[in-house]
This record gives structure tokens, C-alpha cells and sequence, in this order.
């Protein structure tokens, strides 16, 4: 697997594409959550190295094949509209979720659980924004970034690009401007 894929608007999977090694992630929050056993092995040392601060992520999207996110995306814009659903969720076959290597963050505090728009205010996020590069993941879609990315801010959605993480990370970049800084 090639960890540094770059999935967005205009680099898409083929409708079969399914990653070989993906495994359950056993996750709290849903049953039946899949992603890349590699990307589980370094979110399990995050969440492990988190909890030190009293801080509870767990996964609450991993991997979605093409049929599922062609529901999701049917869905949204029969929800909220063409416009608002094209900025906040891939088309079938245009999503880092069919990866295996994007999960989607819940944050467990006071006995609830918490997700998406919820998770932005509270401390843990500023923890994981920070800290995350360390173990492999990037904040895949930061705020003021939307041009670039093509989605608005989400504060949840990690994606695993393994060793170059830390370079992203400490000069701001989407992984569009590290491709492009790199000509790849
Ligand atoms: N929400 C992200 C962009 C996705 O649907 O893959
Ligand atoms: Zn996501």
C-alpha cells in the first residue's frame, strides 16, 4: 500500500478498489469498522499515548466502500443541497475512505460520545491537531484550506501517510501542496 496516495476531486479509485490488509478496529463507538491494519496499529498508540491526559478517541468511519459512500453522498445532498454536500463529502470513487487509510475521530468525555462539528471545541482536538503527526496522520482538511483541498474544515478527519507526516505537519501543507512541492 502505498501510504502517501493522494485521493481527492480529481485522483479517484476505480469502483473495485478494495485495500488488502484491512482488519476490524474493534471500535467502541460502531460495530464493523475496517481500516488498513497498519493505520489501526499507529491510531492504537495515539489513542494508548492519549489517554495519559484522560483523553478517549476512538474511530467512528474507517474504510467505506464505493457503494456506502455513493449512499452517503445521496444522501447529503438530498439533505442539504447540492452545493453544501460537494463541499463536505466525495463523490463514489473520490474518497480517502475507500482507502483504508482515513478514519474519522470520536471523542468520548462525561459519559457521552462526541462527533464532527461537535468534537471542534474541546480540548482533545487541540491535543490531536498537535500531536498526531508523531504517530503517521495528517489533518487532511484544515481550516482556510478549502480551495486547495476542495472540502470545508474538518476538524475529525484524519488521514495515515506514514513517515512524511512530520514534514507536512511542520511546514503546513495539504498533502496537494506536498505533491506539488515535490513534483509528484
Ligand atoms: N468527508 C470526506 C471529504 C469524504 O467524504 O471522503
Ligand atoms: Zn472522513
Amino acid at each position: 500500500m502505498n501510504y502517501r496516495l493522494l485521493v481527492n476531486k480529481t485522483n479517484g479509485l476505480s469502483k473495485d478498489f478494495i485495500p488488502e490488509d484491512l482488519v476490524d478496529t474493534k471500535s467502541e463507538y460502531k460495530d464493523g469498522i475496517l481500516i488498513s491494519e497498519e493505520v489501526l496499529n499507529a491510531f492504537r498508540k495515539l489513542q494508548n499515548d492519549a489517554k495519559i491526559f484522560n483523553y478517549y478517541f476512538d474511530i467512528e468511519s474507517g474504510y467505506r466502500p464505493y457503494d456506502y459512500q455513493e449512499k452517503l453522498y445521496n444522501e447529503l445532498v438530498k439533505e442539504k443541497g447540492f452545493n453544501y454536500a460537494l463541499r463536505s463529502v466525495a463523490k463514489p470513487g473520490y474518497s480517502e475512505h475507500q482507502t483504508g487509510l482515513a478514519i474519522d475521530i470520536c471523542i468520548y468525555k462525561d459519559g457521552k460520545s462526541y462527533i464532527e462539528h461537535d468534537i471542534e471545541e474541546l480540548p482533545e482536538i487541540k491535543w490531536l491537531h498537535s500531536n498526531c503527526h508523531k504517530y503517521g496522520f495528517i489533518l487532511r482538511y484544515p481550516k482556510d484550506k478549502e480551495e486547495i483541498t476542495g472540502y470545508m474544515y474538518e476538524p475529525w478527519h484524519l488521514r495515515y501517510v506514514g513517515d512524511i507526516a512530520p514534514y507536512i505537519y511542520n511546514n503546513d501543507l495539504t498533502l496537494e501542496e506536498y505533491y506539488k512541492t515535490f513534483n509528484l
